[in-house]
């Protein structure tokens, strides 16, 4: 076999981009930062360019990257008191946080200069080096995809790059910062693909140069893509073994922070359109699955009914039992499955940009995201697409304020950060409406009712036998339209619309 014809095999049985293994796992030897960091390589002092990229890689991660003091920060007092209290002998020699902190590869895939000290080094996210070093500074040919072929981690893609900062930033079923740890000590952790690929200092410049080697995805979908990923990362962690902590209670880091830790004063309860959640319920961490959601509406609003009804029933689900939860989970996969191939072919356009912006704010006005790892998620998005668009600047600095203390964090501060009048230039695009099904004219005897049931069928026609069309959900409220029997027709809102169907009345008060 020739070698371009060996290069083209090894690159049709590498997995698609996003299903590879992350560097910590990727089988290479890993040969430690110094091995990129010479002076005419990576650790130029100051930009060069000779090779198309910065050359000063090296500085900027030294200097400026948190990454570069993952290892360090294991040495420090709050780590010193969180391995204490977890009973561990010291945290810069425990598994459990070395495979976060640093580039934690097994000894026998360590090269000569690999450093554990190093931290979150370069091969952590950009593979070990062991098969690739050569081939990128070797000439000729198409060296990034060769460099692919030998190793090189595709930290350009989102979907792969969002895989690998989730791994650490998230967690996966190897490793995760469990509520025990958080007990401990460690701060909360949370993420946004995007935000955090702006707020980590830049070792790369997107150019005509880089743009000509590598496949450049805009960064608005970029963060989308980044939402269905996280979306998915998080369901696979409830379908894991995670989920059981052992003992009478789940791993309580899968749910959301707040929903136990406020003061008993402050009643935070509100109904929420996804959570399906009565009072004094412990709440999932659907944050990124309301951002997914968010996306689906504005820009694919086919998916927005399904991953609606989906989200509610992971929320029911994690009231009823472990199974219903996993099963749930798996279910709600496929639409966001669906969601992701989407992203990966349409190109975010202007008007697409505004759509997600406008629903994000809208969902932030009315307090659709009034938990606060949502409001905190949205508002991290809000900020992406205000850099690009120029549009609700101020209102993201008034949402900073509004979240910066998380202990007394009010929803209503949300709606308030958009003022009283419109932030919107006129002419600007209008939130989408899901395209209403034919207006149904109430009659007389049309009165509102709420849903009494956890999770009510609603069916085609007055009889247990018939076909289910949907359900809706406990505090729902919904509009009867007519009695029959023991049936009652009801008129209410999903996602896809204003719909009618039939329900038991007794589930209606
Ligand atoms: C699942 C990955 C993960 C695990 C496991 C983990 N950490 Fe972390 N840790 C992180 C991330 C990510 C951050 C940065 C959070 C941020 O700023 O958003 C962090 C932050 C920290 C910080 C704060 C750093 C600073 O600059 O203020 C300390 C201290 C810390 N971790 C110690 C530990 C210790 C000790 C352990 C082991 C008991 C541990 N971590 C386990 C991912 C992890
Ligand atoms: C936390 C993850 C992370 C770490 C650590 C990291 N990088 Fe990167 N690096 C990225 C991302 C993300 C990109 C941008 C996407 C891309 O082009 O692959 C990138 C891009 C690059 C590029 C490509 C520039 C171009 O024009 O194609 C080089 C070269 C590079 N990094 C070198 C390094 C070196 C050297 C180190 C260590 C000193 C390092 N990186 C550490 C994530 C990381
Ligand atoms: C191997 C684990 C690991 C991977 C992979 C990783 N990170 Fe981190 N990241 C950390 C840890 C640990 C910290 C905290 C370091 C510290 O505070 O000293 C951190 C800190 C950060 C910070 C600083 C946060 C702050 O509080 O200021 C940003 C931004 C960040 N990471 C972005 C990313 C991005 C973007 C990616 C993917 C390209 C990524 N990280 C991949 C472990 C990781
Ligand atoms: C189901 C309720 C519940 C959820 C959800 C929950 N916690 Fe806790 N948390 C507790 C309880 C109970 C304790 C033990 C309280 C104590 O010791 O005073 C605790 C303790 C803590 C502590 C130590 C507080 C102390 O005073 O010692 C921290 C920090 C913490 N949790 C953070 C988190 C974070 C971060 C999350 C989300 C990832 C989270 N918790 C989710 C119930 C919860």
């Amino acid at each position: 076999m020739t070698i371009r014809r060996t290069i083209i095999a090894l690159i049709l049985l590498l997995p698609a981009a996003g299903q590879g293994e992350i560097p910590q796992f990727d089988g290479h030897e890993h040969l430690g930062v110094q091995s990129c960091a010479a002076s005419s390589c990576h650790g130029s002092a100051g930009e060069r360019n000779t090779y198309g990229v910065l050359q000063n890689e090296y500085i900027t991660w030294a200097r400026h990257d948190l990454h570069s003091k993952a290892y360090k920060v294991l040495l420090n007092e709050q780590s010193r008191s969180i391995a204490a209290n977890l009973g561990l002998e010291s945290a810069h020699t425990a598994k459990v946080c070395l495979d976060c902190h640093a580039d934690y590869v097994p000894r026998e895939r360590r090269g000569l200069q690999y450093q554990l000290s190093d931290g979150v080094s370069c091969e952590a996210c950009h593979g070990g080096a062991e098969k690739w070093l050569g081939v990128h500074i070797g000439g000729g040919g198409d060296k990034h995809a060769e460099s692919l072929a030998a190793g090189l981690y595709p930290t350009e893609d989102p979907e792969a790059r969002a895989g690998l900062c989730l791994s650490c930033h998230l967690g996966t079923r190897n490793k995760f910062a469990t509520h025990e740890i958080m007990g401990a000590g460690h701060p909360r952790l949370s993420f946004d693909l995007q935000k955090f690929t702006d707020l980590q200092p830049r070792h790369y410049r997107v150019d005509g140069d880089y743009r000509a080697r590598k496949t450049v995805v805009e960064d608005t979908r970029a963060w989308a893509i980044g939402q269905v990923v996280a979306s998915r990362q998080y369901l696979a962690l409830l379908q894991g073994p995670r989920l059981a902590a052992g003992g009478m209670f789940p791993e309580l880091g899968l749910f959301d922070c707040h929903a136990c830790h406020h003061s008993m004063k402050d009643l935070r309860w509100q109904p929420d359109e996804r959570s399906v959640t009565p009072p004094g319920t412990v709440m999932l961490n659907d944050s990124s699955l309301a951002m997914s959601l968010a996306v689906a509406r504005a820009v694919l609003p086919r998916l927005a009914g399904p991953l609606h009804s989906g989200i509610r029933e992971l929320h029911l689900g994690a009231r009823r039992d472990a199974a219903a939860l996993r099963g749930a989970a798996a279910a709600l996969d496929r639409p966001l499955v669906e969601l992701l191939a989407e992203l990966k072919s349409r190109r975010f356009d202007d008007a697409a940009n505004r759509q997600v912006m406008e629903t994000l704010a809208g969902g932030l006005k009315a307090e659709r995201y009034a938990d606060y790892s949502d409001a905190e998620q949205a508002t991290m998005a809000l900020d992406v697409f205000a850099g690009i668009t120029g549009q609700y600047r101020d209102e993201v600095d008034a949402l900073y304020v509004a979240m910066a203390n998380e202990d007394r964090f009010r929803p209503a501060a949300l709606r308030a950060a958009f003022g009283a009048g419109p932030s919107s230039p006129a002419g600007f695009a209008t939130p989408v409406v899901p395209p209403a099904a034919a207006p149904v004219v109430l009659p007389e005897a049309a009165v509102n009712r709420s849903v009494s049931a956890t999770a009510l069928r609603v069916r085609a026609s007055p009889a247990a036998d018939a076909p289910v069309l949907t359900r809706v959900y406990f505090g729902d409220v919904v509009v009867e339209l007519e009695t029959r029997g023991d049936w009652s027709r009801i008129q209410f809102d999903d996602v896809s619309g204003s719909r009618t169907g039939w329900v038991a009345s007794r589930f209606l008060r």
